[in-house]
C-alpha cells in the first residue's frame, strides 16, 4: 500500500517547506497527534482546499498530558496514518519527542485571557500551555501560509487562534466543523476506549448539545437550559465535568444570545472523557 512520505527532522521539514515555497506554492500544515481518524482527514482536504502542498504533523506531544492521563497508551498507528494520508497529503512530519524538546528545554507559552480560561483549563490546568507551545513551535517550523484546527476543540481552536494574533505567527489560523458518526457521537481517538455499554450512550452528548441549543434559541433561561442538560446528563450515567455558554468568538462566558455564542460540554462515561460543543 501507498505511504505518505514523512520526515522527521525540523531541518528536513524546512527544505522541504522551502522548495516549494521557492516555487510560489502555497503551504497548508494540519497539526495531529496521530491515530488519525475520518475527522482528522476532513480538515486535511480542507486543507487541501486552501493550499498546493499539505503538510500534516504527527506528534503526540508529551507536555500537553498530565501525569495521571493517557499519554503513554495514547494510540500509535504511524504506519496507517501514513497510508490514510498517502494522495490526500504531500508530506508528514513526525519528530521524536527529543526533536520538539531537546535537552535544556526551557521555554513555554503563557496564556492569559478568556479564550484559555476556566472550561478545560479548569480540569487539565497544564493542558494548554503544552498545546500552545508545541503548535507554536510547529508553526514556526513549518511557517505554514494556512493551519488548520477542528472545532471539536473549539477552546483549544480559540486559544491557538489568539496566540497567533498575539505572537504575531503569519500562520492564517481555519477552523473546520466537526465531523460525527451517524448517531452524533464527534469522531474522536479516544472513542476506541468506550465499552459497548458506554458507546451506546456516549450519543446523548451531542443530543443534549442539540437540545439546549434549541432552548436557549427559543429564549429559555441560560441558568435553566445548563441545569437541565447537567440533569440529562447525569441521568444518563455522565459524570459531568461542565456544561457552559460562551462567547463563540472570545469564550467569555455569557448569559444571554447577544453576540453568537456557543455551548460546551466535557463529561466522563466512566474511565473515559469525552467533549463536544455547539454553536447557538
Ligand atoms: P488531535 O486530537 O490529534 O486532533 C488534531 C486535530 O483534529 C485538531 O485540530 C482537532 O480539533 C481535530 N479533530 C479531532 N476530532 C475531530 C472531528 N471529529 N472532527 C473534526 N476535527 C477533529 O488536537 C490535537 O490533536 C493536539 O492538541 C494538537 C493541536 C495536534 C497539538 O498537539
Amino acid at each position: 500500500m501507498d505511504r505518505v512520505a514523512t520526515v522527521d527532522t525540523v531541518k528536513g521539514l524546512r527544505e522541504a517547506v522551502a522548495s516549494w515555497r521557492g516555487a510560489g506554492e502555497r503551504v497548508a500544515l494540519v497539526p495531529t497527534m496521530g491515530a488519525l481518524h475520518v475527522g482528522h482527514l476532513s480538515l486535511v482536504e480542507r486543507a487541501r482546499a486552501l493550499a498546493d502542498r499539505v503538510v500534516v504533523s504527527i506528534f503526540v506531544n508529551p507536555t500537553q498530558f498530565a501525569p495521571n492521563e493517557d499519554f503513554s497508551k495514547y494510540p500509535r498507528t504511524l504506519d496507517d496514518d501514513r497510508a490514510k494520508l498517502a494522495g490526500l497529503a504531500e508530506l508528514a512530519y513526525t519528530p521524536l519527542v527529543e526533536e520538539m524538546y531537546p535537552p535544556g528545554f526551557a521555554t513555554t507559552v503563557s496564556l492569559a485571557g478568556p479564550a484559555a480560561a476556566g472550561l478545560e483549563d479548569a480540569f487539565r490546568p497544564t493542558h494548554f500551555a503544552g498545546v500552545a507551545t508545541v503548535v507554536a513551535k510547529l508553526l514556526l517550523q513549518a511557517l505554514p501560509d494556512v493551519a488548520v484546527f477542528g472545532e471539536k476543540d473549539y477552546q483549544q481552536l480559540k486559544v491557538i487562534a489568539r496566540m497567533a494574533r498575539d505572537l504575531d505567527l503569519t500562520a492564517e489560523i481555519i477552523g473546520a466543523p466537526t465531523v460525527r458518526e451517524a448517531d452524533g457521537l464527534a469522531l474522536s481517538s479516544r472513542n476506541r476506549y468506550l465499552s459497548d455499554e458506554e458507546r451506546a450512550l456516549a450519543p446523548t452528548l451531542h443530543r443534549t448539545l442539540q437540545d439546549g441549543a434549541a432552548r436557549l434559541r427559543a429564549g429559555e433561561d441560560a441558568g435553566a437550559v445548563v441545569t437541565a442538560g447537567e440533569d440529562a446528563l447525569a441521568a444518563a450515567g455522565f459524570a459531568v465535568d461542565y456544561l457552559a455558554l460562551r462567547d463563540a468568538e472570545t469564550l467569555a462566558p455569557v448569559s444571554d444570545l447577544a453576540a453568537p455564542a456557543r455551548l460546551l460540554v466535557a463529561a466522563r462515561l466512566g474511565a473515559t472523557r469525552l467533549i463536544d460543543n455547539i454553536a447557538v
